[in-house]
């Protein structure tokens, strides 16, 4: 028997499962689609099928827990159609087949029922991306599972026909538009707790084109990187990773004040660990990054990398421990979170002490709490000129996101790095934004000529929206779609172009 999800707010009020699997037709528009859309916007959200009960020291579930439910808006003509379908990883066949939760704590398998300890940790509920025909759900520490992208059924747990040497997979691999490669990278590659991480790019043809092996300063918190046309930024967070704190029943990660914030630079082309380098800066959290270019000096040599990206000054998940606090740590509800630009020095001189370089303090693009920050995918690794995020508008109250995740984002908001213009999208009361994603008003519409596609959470109708905004009009969308279901706070998704997908 299914028994009720317990009392604790990442499981209740509009973050109660979903656990809805079908499809719905034609969904009501308001205003109007436009006509130029031809395409799918997938998004995922964690979503337990079932009630996390399983742990013998008791629930501990952190909202990026639970099982990955793939939703496809397919946007043609003005209509949009809807389909969602859970990810049938091995992890929840074999809890439907029990009717009961068998995995324990986020992330560790030592809490899990024995039964099941060795099979795929995987809920792949990150990130779902298209490459050569799949749609790829995700989840870091794991390879992908492979869907079908028109029906979403599962075609199975892929390791790319063998190609993919590394245990893990990131959620954030980058699409770099001029080579179509895939540009991807695992941590804790060799398995849970080691320092092993591997950089590898595969081709728009499916086969594997760079690899390299190389060692991380310590194991941790390796979620996102900037990406641009010669190197891969990787940023490693200051969570640790300690598999004796998770044998004896902790979490994956915990947060510690007393470490650097660190980057790894690697060049795209080689496979020569040695060519790796690190960079750090203050003890601080990049949650993601919106893009990466480089500059190229007269000889041709890169001089300079550039990581824009949402940086916390401080632990942005408080749901994990923490070590080394101090009284002047920020809390949840007082931390600074900006959008940020850090520049990577490759002419500085390298310290010969053993340290790191010291990045210098990053320029500052928007100052108002945000997170999710996107940008036209077609300037993937190129100087682009716009940035779209998610953003916090708090009336009267200093700038500060009151909770994690999605409370507190009300609001879209366009940068134009240009001009140094900031337009926002804001939502009426008791609204909470999801992760957006743009899609060009044409294939060779300019860079940011086109719609921002995001979904809405309505607290008072218990609902969720889609939006579509015209960023030549971003005050106000130009259509709202009734999902008519309610749809938990979702990580992230991508639109992909209908003739992208023939
Ligand atoms: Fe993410």
């Amino acid at each position: 028997m299914a028994v009720p999800f317990p009392d604790i707010p990442w499981l209740q009020g509009f973050d109660k499962p979903c656990r809805f699997e079908g499809e719905v037709r034609n969904l009501i528009v308001h205003g109007e689609v436009p006509k130029q859309l031809d395409g799918t916007f997938f998004r995922v959200m964690p979503d337990p099928h079932i009630s996390p009960s399983y742990h013998e020291n008791g629930i501990h579930y952190i909202p990026f827990d639970g099982d990955g439910n793939v939703s496809a808006f397919r946007v043609k003509d003005g209509h949009v159609d809807f389909r969602q379908q859970y990810v049938k990883t091995e992890r929840l066949v074999k809890e439907r087949e029990a009717r009961q939760s068998l995995w324990g704590r986020y992330q560790n398998p030592y809490t899990s029922h024995p039964c099941v300890r060795a099979a795929i940790e995987s809920t792949a509920n990150t990130n779902v991306v298209y490459y050569h025909g799949n749609l790829l759900a995700l989840k870091e520490y794991t390879l992908p599972y492979s869907l079908d992208p028109v029906t979403l059924e599962t075609r199975g747990y892929w390791d790319f026909d063998g190609q993919i040497s590394s245990r893990s997979f990131t959620a954030h691999p980058k699409v770099d538009p001029k080579t179509q490669e895939l540009v991807c990278w695992g941590t804790q590659a060799k398995g849970p707790g080691t320092t092993d991480c591997c950089y590898f790019a595969l081709g728009p043809d499916g086969k594997k084109t760079e690899e390299c092996w190389f060692q991380n300063p310590f194991c941790g918190f390796l979620h996102d990187a900037g990406v641009s046309e010669d190197y891969v930024a990787l940023m490693l967070v200051p969570m640790r990773v300690d598999i004796e704190k998770m044998k004896k029943g902790g979490l994956h990660y915990y947060y510690d004040h007393d470490l650097d914030l660190h980057w790894g630079l690697v060049p795209r082309r080689g496979s020569d660990a040695t060519k790796v380098r690190w960079f750090t800066w203050k003890n601080s959290f990049p949650t993601h990054t919106a893009n990466a270019y480089q500059e190229v000096g007269p000889d041709g040599e890169v001089e300079k990398v550039f990581v824009e990206t949402v940086l916390a000054q401080g632990n942005v998940l408080p749901f994990f421990p923490e070590e080394n606090r101090k009284d002047n740590s920020p809390t949840i509800s007082n931390i600074k979170i900006q959008l940020v630009r850090f520049c990577f020095d490759l002419k500085a001189e390298v310290p010969t002490d053993g340290t790191y370089q010291r990045l210098s303090d990053p320029e500052v693009l928007l100052d108002l709490p945000c997170e999710f920050p996107r940008i036209d995918d077609r300037f993937t690794g190129q100087k682009q000129r716009f940035i779209f995020c998610a953003t916090a508008h708090v009336t009267g109250e200093p700038n500060s996101l009151s909770l994690v995740g999605s409370a507190g984002l009300n609001s879209y908001t366009m940068v134009d790095l240009s001009l140094g213009k900031v337009e926002h999208c804001l939502f009426r009361p008791n609204s909470l934004v999801q992760e957006p994603c743009f899609a060009p008003r044409s294939k060779d519409a300019s860079e940011g000529d086109g719609f921002l596609i995001g979904l809405v959470n309505r607290l008072d109708t218990m609902l969720t929206e889609m939006v579509v905004i015209d960023t030549k009009n971003f005050s106000k969308p130009v259509a709202v779609v009734e999902v008519g279901l309610r749809l938990r706070q979702g990580l992230h998704g991508n639109w992909v172009e209908a003739s992208e997908m023939e």
